[in-house]
Formats: structure tokens, C-alpha cells, sequence
């Protein structure tokens, strides 16, 4: 992936890093984040859509990866950024991002995050439902302000992915729905709030899609929307946003489409379905999170168990697992990994990649196909740069992993390795359970 290679001395080396060497200098298991590859897709997203003609803002969904180094790159290459939280909003304003390129999501933004968005000044909410519409009037109101809206609708289409990844189906937790009325009277009720600006709409289907259909159809369902309401509210949508949910390749067998026939794709629909209805052209946005910067991300582990288990199957365990990596426990999510230290020896033996926590269900890797694994190697894990950091815990109490960016052979550090006193430092004991000294 990007600028992956394997030097000279049998080692795969990142962003001109090699890896043998980020393990001297940070440890394990470590988090390397390929900033080439990252610019390099946030430049395909923009780029598709430059060519197009069309309005646009490509919002990066922080939740797939959200640090400050990560929300200064994507100021840096000029994208928007969706934040789901408090949490996110503050890592992106302390990294100087711009507040009026913020897009705020989530199904149940509470009073204190909606304050801190509306002090913060920020370009535009993903409202979600009646109750935070109300809400969100009403606080923008104390303050005399009016805010942009989009409305997260369920447009009912059904994204052939994984059932959790999956959010555009009509039974969803997630937005208003199309089929029932109810989208059609958020549009009613947003319009006529004070203190709402209502931009358009907002779409998801779900995400790790592989085709553009889903796109296509959920494209159908906004604008004959759309023209409904035009006819019947005399409301016109300025802005359409189809959200996330671009593939991109764990495993062999997955085919994803590259990102700019994704966006050529949702152009070519928005054209047609449009200019076919004679409805002034919007703006399309869309947040991909998974896409931009996935395949940019390796993690590095240290092997040191193993078990063989005679005629069944040999267990190699590594020094991180599901507190860095909860994909395969939750999705049964596949990956790809090599030894680092010698990426040119053949392949010798398949084995299992375990985690160090205690439970089963934490397993990398099944089956992969890899030289005679000894301690002390060093396992590199691809595609590991969504969902990966930004959903790591501190089960069993292990510290989350350190972050590297690399680019041009140099080596930054963007995230410390939690220590010690980070695990205890929100921990107190109680007056009455101090030990006598
Ligand atoms: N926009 C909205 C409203 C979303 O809910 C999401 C993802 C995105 C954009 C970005 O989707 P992406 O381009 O990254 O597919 N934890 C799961 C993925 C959950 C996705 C949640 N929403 C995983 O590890 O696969």
C-alpha cells in the first residue's frame, strides 16, 4: 500500500521508515500512519470532484481517525470535517481547524455538545431527530443565532454490508424516515423554526461498500423527495449530502472501486436525477472516513507466545489485539499481515495471530500464511488505519498504543503511548479504602 516497500535489508519500510527501526525507537505494538497516503486520497476525493463541476465539500469523518495531526492534514488539503462528539469537536478545535468547515453528527447530541458547537461557530448540524430539533432551535435562539441544518434522512436502502456498518435501512436508530412521513414533516418543522437555516439533506447507507448502486438509488430517493417537497412546502434543498461508506481492500477478494469512480458515480446521478426535474443542481457533499485514511495505517506488533496444537492449528500471539484492533472480535473483520523484519522470506507455515487479551474471541488473524514465526518477530498488520486507533479500549487495563506519522524517511510521533500513570490517572480511592500508612 502507498509507499510501502521492502528495503534492502528484507525489511518493509513505510514512508521511507523502516520498521525494524520505528520498533527500536517507539516499541510495540504501534500504530504507523502513511501521511502520503492520506494526502493522497484526500487529493482524489477533491480532485473527482473539481472535475465535475459541481458545488462540493468532502468532509473527512473523523471517527475513523481523529487526532490533532490528523485534523491538521485535513485542513491542510482543504476538506471539511464531520465530528460526532464533544470529544471530536475539541480534539478538531485545538488543532486549529476551522470551525465553519466542522459538520456536526450523531443521534443524540447532548445540550452541553450543542453549546459547545454553537460558542465554537460551526459551519453546519446533521440533525438527527424531532427532539433535537427543538433543542437545537431553542439553544441557537438563547444565543440569537441562526444555524445551518442538514436533515439525516433513512432513505431505505439497504447497504450489502455488515448489519452493525449498516444505517440506511428503515429500521435504524439513525435519522428520519423517508417512507413514513416523517422526514416530510422535519422538513415542515425545520423550515419553520427561527433559527434554523435548512441547507438539505443528509443520506448514509452504511459502510465498507463495494458497489455504487447503493449510491445511485439513495440519489432516487432524495430527489423525487425532493421534488415533493418542492411542489408541496415550496422548499428547495441547496445541499445534499450522501455521507460515507467507500470500500477499500483488507483482504484479497475484497474489490473495492477506486475512490474517484465512487464520486463519478454519485455526479453522474445527482445530474441525471436533477437536471431530469428541472430542480436547480445542489451541492453534493459527502464524508468519507474509512477511505481516506484505512490502507494508510500498519500496526506493528511484537510476536511472543506460541502454541502449536498438533494437526489443528498453531496459535502465535502478539503483544496488542483487540484493545488496538476490535474489528475481527465485533465484525469478524479479515486482515493481511507480513513479518517486517523479513519480508522476503517464503512462506513456511500457516498460523493464527492471537491477541494478548483474556478472551478467545481476541483473534487477529485466522490462517495466514507466513515464514516459521519466532519470538521476538515483527508482525505488521495492514489497513489498520480506521476504526482501529479511534475505537481501541484499555481492556485488562493495557495501555493504548503509541501513533506514528511517517513521510520522507522521517518518523513523528502524533500520539503518545499511554503510560502507567495514564491507565491510573483518573482513578481515585475513596477516604475509607486508603491503605494505613
Ligand atoms: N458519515 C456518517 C453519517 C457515518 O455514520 C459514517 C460512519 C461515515 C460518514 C463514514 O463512513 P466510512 O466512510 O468510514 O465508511 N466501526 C465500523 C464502522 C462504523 C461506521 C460508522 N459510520 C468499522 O470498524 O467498520
Amino acid at each position: 500500500h502507498g509507499t510501502s516497500r521492502i528495503n534492502d535489508h528484507g525489511h518493509l519500510e513505510i514512508g521511507g521508515v523502516d520498521a525494524v527501526q520505528l520498533r527500536e525507537q517507539f516499541g510495540t505494538p504501534l500504530y504507523v500512519v502513511d501521511e502520503e497516503l492520506i494526502r493522497r486520497r484526500c487529493r482524489e476525493f477533491i480532485g473527482a470532484f473539481k472535475s465535475s463541476g459541481l458545488k462540493f465539500q468532502v468532509a473527512y469523518a473523523s471517527k475513523a481517525f481523529c487526532t490533532m495531526a490528523m485534523c491538521r492534514i485535513v485542513d491542510e488539503e482543504g476538506l471539511s470535517l464531520d465530528v460526532v462528539s464533544d470529544g471530536e469537536l475539541y480534539t478538531a478545535l485545538q488543532a486549529g481547524f476551522p470551525p465553519e468547515r466542522i459538520h456536526f453528527h450523531g443521534n443524540n447530541k447532548t445540550p452541553r455538545e450543542i453549546d459547545m458547537a454553537l460558542e465554537a461557530g460551526i459551519g453546519c448540524f446533521v440533525v438527527d431527530n424531532f427532539v433535537e430539533l427543538e433543542l437545537l432551535n431553542a439553544m441557537a435562539g438563547e444565543r440569537n443565532r441562526k444555524v445551518n441544518v442538514l436533515l439525516r434522512i433513512t432513505p431505505g436502502v439497504s447497504a450489502h454490508t455488515h448489519e452493525y456498518t449498516s444505517t440506511g435501512q428503515q429500521d435504524s436508530k439513525f435519522g428520519f424516515d423517508l417512507g413514513n412521513g416523517s422526514a416530510f414533516r422535519a422538513v415542515e418543522e425545520a423550515s419553520r423554526q427561527p433559527n434554523l437555516v435548512l441547507l438539505g439533506l443528509h443520506s448514509h447507507i452504511g459502510s465498507q461498500i463495494f458497489e455504487v448502486e447503493g449510491f445511485k438509488l439513495a440519489v432516487e430517493k432524495v430527489m423525487s423527495f425532493a421534488v415533493k417537497v418542492r411542489s408541496e412546502l415550496n422548499v428547495l434543498f441547496k445541499v445534499v449530502n450522501l455521507g460515507g461508506g467507500f470500500g477499500i481492500r483488507y483482504v484479497e477478494g475484497d474489490s473495492p472501486l477506486p475512490v474517484v469512480e465512487y464520486v463519478h458515480a454519485i455526479v453522474d446521478s445527482i445530474h441525471t436525477s436533477f437536471a431530469g426535474q428541472d430542480y436547480p443542481v445542489p451541492e453534493i457533499w459527502i464524508e468519507p472516513g474509512r477511505s481516506i485514511v484505512g490502507d494508510a495505517g500498519t500496526t506493528l506488533y511484537t510476536v511472543g507466545t506460541y502454541k502449536e496444537i498438533p494437526d489443528i492449528r498453531k496459535y502465535v500471539a502478539v503483544d496488542g489485539g483487540m484493545t488496538d484492533n476490535p474489528r475481527p472480535a465485533l465484525y469478524e473483520s479479515q486482515y493481511e499481515a507480513m513479518l517486517a523484519n523479513r519480508a522476503t522470506a517464503a512462506p513456511e507455515e500457516v498460523v493464527s495471530i492471537a491477541g494478548k487479551c483474556c478472551e478467545s474471541g481476541d483473534m487477529l488473524i485466522w490462517d495466514l500464511s507466513l515464514p516459521k514465526v519466532n519470538s521476538g518477530d515483527l508482525l505488521a498488520v495492514a489497513c489498520t488505519g480506521a476504526y482501529n486507533y479511534s475505537m481501541a479500549s484499555n481492556y485488562n487495563r493495557i495501555p493504548r498504543p503509541a501513533v506514528v506519522f511517517v513521510k520522507d524517511g522521517s518518523a513523528d510521533l502524533a500520539v503518545k503511548r499511554e503510560s502507567y500513570e495514564d491507565i491510573v490517572g483518573n482513578d481515585l480511592i475513596p477516604e475509607r479504602m486508603k491503605k494505613a500508612p
